[in-house]
């Protein structure tokens, strides 16, 4: 294939290697993939990434209209840079250790190794004066790297996850590569104004340049300098796919059908997330749990139903985080539940689109409890969904979500209390103040959606390369 004008690089390709499948690939569901689907569908670009399993040696090849290069990665790798350094790192890390980040040596020699090999793959896949737009914490070095071996291009990067305050931060002991690779962007994008304004302390702290506003002057090898800009970009979601899909009539009837199978409770509780431990889930349990002991709530009347999407799961803080859920499902279930009624479905499965919003039309209250998120997109696919104007999202402070969607019901997770009389707020709410909150909500989601998100983020980053922004 000739050379690509826009080449994304992210750690997953947008598709799984399913040898069942009619080409050996299929689309798969995450967040990212999600969220870049209808950019590269546009824009005829090539996307660099690992096919998910471990040896797999494959040639770049088309898919659905895009270009795919595939990044090979070995056990070891897979281990120490995917599952070590990425996710047993950088992850707690980044989410306000709500886990113990661990340091280890061989995982940053290997995050080192395999940054490396993107940035390989992306300058041998980009044409003379191309975008590259690099994604997220596990690729945090690549935005340098590339810029060595191709200085002719555009380099974007976006981080979709939290960037911890500089108290947190300073702990990593490659603190000045990671703040290196990242500076190699033309534009470093954020979720929130506060990840963005955390990143720029770190890079006076360590470095002393100069910020100012949303610019760093970063000095270049022969002594002048060039502006980077570090801002926020909310990310969210393809809204008119889930209007469309909401209005269907065959998945409005499996709402219904949903909600008949479990019993037609007077109210649908649900949270979906993947199984980790930034989510919250367990606080939401424990604040669900506390509801039933206590009486305010009854098993003749809700019902919780928990989608725990299986995530990581060779990584030891998310197998001690699925006993410790599975253990208090069970227990709420078996001092709660009677022969008709069950206090908590929890399903730990993976669903497709049609599925969920079939769930999110059928459930009246929305839990996103989570300790820190980037931004949470299920947040805003409930919200995309309820095109009833019915349904309560009950929303952590501590998700990206919060700073756009301020008509939800806001809370504190770490505060049960709280967190219990929200939930009992939500399931009390009228109808007119569910409306008036959802269509406030509504509005937000259907202005900003992910093609205006990329839009922005691409503007910021060809005008950034404009010559007046860089002497
Ligand atoms: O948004 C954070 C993120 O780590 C993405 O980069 C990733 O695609 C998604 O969550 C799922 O995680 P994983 O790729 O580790 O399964």
């Amino acid at each position: 294939m000739s050379k690509a004008e826009f080449v994304v690089v992210a750690n997953r390709l947008p598709v799984d290697h399913d040898p069942d499948s009619e080409n050996g690939w299929r689309r798969s569901p995450g967040g990212l993939v999600t969220a870049l689907e209808p950019v590269m569908r546009k824009a005829d670009g090539a996307w660099v990434g690992w096919a998910g399993k471990p040896n797999l040696e494959v040639e770049p090849f088309d898919f659905e209209g895009t270009h795919l290069v595939p990044v090979s990665l070995n056990e070891d790798e897979v281990q120490n840079y995917y599952e070590g350094m990425s996710n047993d790192t950088f992850w707690p890390l980044y989410h306000d250790v709500i886990a113990a980040p661990r340091y280890r040596r061989a995982w940053w020699d290997s995050y080192v190794t395999v940054n490396r090999r993107f940035a390989e793959a992306a300058a041998a896949a980009a044409a003379d004066g191309a975008t590259v737009w690099v994604q997220d914490y596990q690729l945090q070095l690549v935005p340098q790297m590339v810029r060595e071996l191709r200085p002719d291009l555009t380099i974007g990067y976006f981080h979709h996850i939290p960037f911890p305050a500089y108290g947190l931060f300073a702990q990593l002991p490659w603190r000045r590569q990671v703040i290196q690779g990242l500076l190699g962007a033309d534009v470093i994008g954020f979720q929130r104004v506060a990840d963005a304004g955390n990143f720029a302390r770190a890079v006076r702290r360590v470095f002393h340049y100069e910020t100012k506003a949303t610019g760093i002057r970063v000095p270049n090898a022969d002594g002048t300098t060039r502006r980077a800009i570090a801002r926020a970009f909310p990310i969210s979601i393809d809204t008119e796919s889930y209007i469309e899909l909401a209005q269907r009539e065959d998945i409005k009837a499996r709402a219904v059908e949903i909600r008949e199978n479990l019993g037609n409770p007077k109210k649908i509780l649900l949270g979906v997330d993947r199984l980790d431990y930034t989510k919250g889930i367990r606080h939401r349990l424990k604040a669900y749990g506390e509801l039933l002991n206590d009486g305010r709530l009854s098993v003749e009347d809700v019902v919780l139903v928990q989608v725990a999407s299986p995530s990581r799961e060779r990584v030891e803080a998310y197998m001690q985080l699925r006993d410790e859920i599975e253990l208090t499902v069970g227990r709420i279930n078996g001092d709660r539940d009677t022969m008709d009624h069950s206090a908590i479905r929890y399903l730990h499965q993976a669903y497709p689109r049609e599925e969920m919003v079939a769930l999110y039309l059928a459930a009246d209250v929305m839990l996103v409890t989570a300790l820190r998120d980037g931004m949470n997109l299920v947040a805003k696919e409930y919200v995309a969904s309820r095109v009833d104007n019915r349904g309560v999202l009950v929303l952590s402070e501590f998700a990206g979500a919060a700073d756009e969607l301020g008509s939800a019901l806001l809370m504190n997770p770490h505060d049960i209390g709280g967190l219990k009389d929200t939930i009992v707020r939500a399931v009390e709410m009228p109808a007119a103040e569910q409306g008036r909150r959802m269509r406030s909500l509504r509005k937000r989601v259907r202005e900003n959606d992910v093609e205006r998100w990329s839009q922005l983020f691409l503007n910021a980053l060809a005008k950034a390369k404009e010559p007046e922004n860089n002497a």
